[in-house]
Order: structure tokens, then C-alpha cells, then sequence
């Protein structure tokens, strides 16, 4: 009757293991509805145990409503009709096939940072610090827009180096690029017309965002400000200092043109995403387009996602003063969704120097990965066409190719390499001569990058000069 066995050596005790023998047994069908269990004396001497843990495994299995007891009479199945995994979903689905759990022998994805080179000890000490009675407080809500010790060290931060001049009232903090960019559109009210780099990052489901929003093109100056002028968008998001994926920089031309663009009409904005902006190879930094804003339209969004870690989910945005009132009206029931401990760990990093460090360090290391690839491409595939290499952590690759870019997509998935192709990154159908390629280095080893790269251009056939 109960077909299982108990191992007395387990870390899992004697009674739980005989709790989930006898679940798994009724949810299989294997003892029925109103079926007698044996009592608590012939069990335990069955399996050779005390009875008290047959007592314990019987009250868990009472409390959860698979048995009942009749007093004098025994213990019996209950009526489960209502149990959830009746139907064992959990066996169907194949746990394989999602993509994010296949663990690739070699990885270019752009969205990896460099694992190795994360400040533990640092980190460690702060979590330490923060997590103790003195800061028992934060376990309550905190502020809705994020904790002001983060918004005052953001603040700060965004002066020195992205030459934005704001106070924290204006910050709002939030778990990530894709949660917050749906809270702007709500502030921007239900008449929102969003235009969109074409090809572009969408923190929205792309096939929302194709009813959503205005596909506009991107050249070598980054997005064409004359097509968006052609629409009737009142706003439009945009990467202008490392547009993703292409790399390209806004030009000084296309950054007037397009305040200009927004200054014409009160509901007109700009919503400036400047992920990837920290790690820059070529020339100055890019200041940031919020900095030129003279006239409040330029909504400013960043994220930690690289410059710190992607599984922190912390990002932000800078509301132009004029906003600020709209926002509080709108979001007075919204609590943070970054956990407070997290935000008061990253405020002390930033406010004792640690991060300004950090990107210093990165940059240096991701500047020698850079190199790395561009050296490989230049001294030995000739045929192909670097760009969008000015700043970030990944590059472009073109090439002409027989195959199609889903092909030569497949090729490397059949042989363990992760890498997207440009085409993933458009709204709409597009042709172009040659197949591109994202490549990102932050996450590879430096020792490992050229082999990295033979290796997927010997399975893509492409010629190398030795
Ligand atoms: C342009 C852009 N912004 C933001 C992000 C990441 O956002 P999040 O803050 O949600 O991690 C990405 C990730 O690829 C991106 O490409």
C-alpha cells in the first residue's frame, strides 16, 4: 500500500519524509478518497519507527487537509478535489526549453557584466552594516520615491559626471528600466504618442510597443529627429549618449534639433535613457541631454544594471521640476519597489566613494576587453565591419554571408554560443546588406576572448588571416 521507503541517514527527518511518502501517494491516486491509513502503532512498526514520528507526520498531513482522523476509528483520505497539483502540471512543462536556463559554453551577451571583478568585500560590509538593530527602522516602508540617502548620493553623482544639475525631490527610485519607463507613460497621461528608436531597447513587450509606439530610424548621428518630426509623437524615447544597439552618439546638430522638437508643445518630452553611458573608449564623455535642457521637457532614466550589477534592480529617473506635482498626485498610493536595505547599502557604497571607484576599475578592465576584440577583428577578419565601439560593453560585427542572420543564429546556439543578431532589436521589417551581430565582451575573460572568437568564426566559415 505505501510503496516508498525511509532513508534513517537523511538530512530531510524521518517524519517529513513520511509526510511527503504519503502525500505523493494520495495525490497519485494510489490510496483513494475515504481510504483507511494504517494507525499509528502498525506504521511505525512497518517502517521501524517511533510512533511519535508517525504522530508528527500524521498531524502535518491533518493540518493540510489530505487525512482526517475519526476518533477511535482511525485515519482516512480526505475528499482532495480541490488540490492544485492534481494533475502533476509541473511533470509538462519542460524546464529545458526556457531559454534563460540553458547555460551556454560561450556567452556575448551585451546585458553580462564582468563577475570576477564585483567588489565583494566592500559590498559585504555595508550589507553588514546595514543589516543590525541600528537600522531596525528600514524594516518599515520607507519613502515612496526611494530613500533620500540614495536620491542625495544619485543627485550628487549625477553633477559630477553626467553634468546634471538636480535635487533628490526629483528622483525617483524603482526596480529597473522596464519597471519605471510604464510609470512615465502613466504620468504622461492616456493621450501619450511614444516614438521609439528603430532599432531600439524596449523595456516594454514588443508586441505592445509595435500599437504602441513610432518607429523612428537610426543613422551614424543616432535617431533621425526630421522622420520624428514628420509624426504627431508628444514623446519620444531615446539612448542619445550610446544609442542601443547601434552605439551611435546624438549629434550636438540632432540634440538642438530635438529640443527644439520638444520645446514647441507643452506636452511634448523627451525620455533620455542613459544606460551604458559610464563606460566610454573613444573621446570625452558624452554629458548627458538633460544637462542642455533649458526649457524642463527631458525626463532622465538611468539604471545600476552595468555599472553595478543587473540582479541589483535598481534604476531611477529625474523628473524636470515642472513634473514633479503631476507625479505626486498620480503615485501618492505607490510604495518603493526596491527594498530599503538594498537602497541604504548603495547609498553608503556611492557616499564613501566606492562606486565613483568601481567604474574607474571597470572601465579599465572593460576598456582592455574592448581592445581585445578589436584587435582580433582587425588583424585577422578582414571582411568585417566593426562599429558602435566608442562606449559599452559590446560591439558591432558586420559581414556579408550567404546565410541569414537567424541561420547563422541557430549554427551558433547548435554549438553552444550565445549571440543576437541586430534584427532582434527592430520594430519593423528591415533589410540591410549584411548580417550584424551584437557582440558583447563584459562578461568573457580577457585570456578567453580571442579564442572566443575563432571559435565562432570558424562556425560561421568566415575566412581568417593568420
Ligand atoms: C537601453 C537600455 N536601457 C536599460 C536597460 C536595462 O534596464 P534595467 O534597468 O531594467 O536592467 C537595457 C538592457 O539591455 C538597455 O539596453
Amino acid at each position: 500500500m505505501l510503496f516508498f521507503q525511509l532513508q534513517k541517514e537523511h538530512t530531510i527527518p524521518l517524519y517529513e519524509q513520511l509526510y511527503i511518502g504519503i502525500k505523493n501517494t494520495i495525490i497519485n491516486n494510489q490510496l483513494v478518497v475515504g481510504a483507511r491509513l494504517p494507525s499509528k502503532r502498525e506504521l511505525a512498526e512497518f517502517f521501524s519507527i517511533s510512533q511519535t514520528t508517525v504522530e508528527l507526520a500524521y498531524a502535518q498531513l491533518m493540518a493540510e487537509g489530505y487525512i482526517i482522523s475519526r476518533p477511535r476509528i482511525g485515519y482516512f483520505v480526505e475528499e482532495i478535489d480541490a488540490l492544485p497539483f492534481r494533475e502533476n502540471v509541473a511533470a509538462k512543462i519542460d524546464f529545458q526549453q526556457t531559454s534563460q536556463q540553458i547555460e551556454y559554453e560561450i556567452d556575448f551577451s551585451s546585458a553580462k557584466i564582468d563577475e570576477d571583478a564585483f567588489p565583494f568585500t566592500v559590498w559585504r560590509k555595508y550589507a553588514k552594516d546595514v543589516l543590525d538593530t541600528p537600522f531596525k527602522h528600514l524594516l518599515q516602508t520607507g519613502e515612496r520615491q526611494g530613500e533620500l540617502a540614495l536620491r542625495i548620493e544619485i543627485a550628487n553623482y549625477l553633477h559630477q559626471s553626467r553634468g546634471i544639475k538636480c535635487n533628490p525631490e526629483q528622483i525617483v527610485i524603482g526596480s529597473g528600466t522596464e519597471q519605471l519607463l510604464p510609470m512615465i507613460l502613466k504620468l504622461l497621461g492616456n493621450d501619450v504618442l511614444l516614438a521609439f528608436e528603430n532599432p531600439g531597447y524596449s523595456p516594454i513587450p514588443r508586441h505592445q510597443l509595435s500599437q504602441l509606439a513610432i518607429p523612428i530610424a537610426v543613422d551614424a548621428d543616432g535617431i533621425v529627429v526630421e522622420q520624428l518630426q514628420k509624426t504627431n509623437a508628444n514623446a519620444v524615447y531615446i539612448t542619445p549618449s550610446h544609442q542601443f544597439p547601434t552605439g551611435a552618439v546624438l549629434s550636438a546638430n540632432r540634440r538642438t534639433q530635438l529640443l527644439k522638437w520638444a520645446a514647441k508643445s507643452a506636452d511634448r518630452f523627451i525620455i533620455e535613457d542613459d544606460y551604458d553611458s559610464e563606460f566610454r573608449y573613444i573621446g570625452k564623455p558624452i554629458p548627458a541631454l538633460r544637462g542642455l535642457d533649458q526649457n524642463d521637457r527631458v525626463i532622465y532614466l538611468s539604471t545600476f544594471t552595468k555599472s553595478l550589477m543587473p540582479s541589483l534592480r535598481v534604476a531611477y529617473f529625474v523628473l524636470p521640476p515642472t513634473l514633479i506635482k503631476r507625479y505626486q498626485e498620480h503615485f501618492n498610493y505607490y510604495s518603493s519597489t526596491v527594498p530599503r536595505f538594498e537602497q541604504h547599502i548603495l547609498a553608503k557604497f556611492m557616499k564613501d566613494g566606492h562606486f565613483a571607484k568601481h567604474l574607474n576599475r571597470m572601465r579599465k578592465i572593460y576598456r582592455k576587453k574592448h581592445d581585445k576584440c578589436i584587435e582580433i577583428f582587425s588583424n585577422h577578419y578582414p571582411e568585417i565591419t566593426v562599429s558602435g565601439d566608442a562606449a559599452g560593453t559590446n560591439i558591432l560585427i558586420a559581414f556579408p554571408h550567404e546565410k541569414s542572420e537567424q541561420e547563422l543564429q541557430k549554427i551558433a546556439r547548435q554549438n553552444s554560443i550565445y549571440i543576437l543578431p541586430l534584427s532582434n532589436y527592430f520594430l519593423t521589417e528591415q533589410h540591410y546588406p549584411k548580417r550584424t551581430f551584437l557582440l558583447g565582451f563584459g562578461h568573457l575573460l580577457l585570456h578567453e576572448i580571442e579564442q572566443k572568437i575563432h571559435k565562432l568564426m570558424t562556425i560561421w566559415d568566415i575566412p581568417k588571416n593568420e
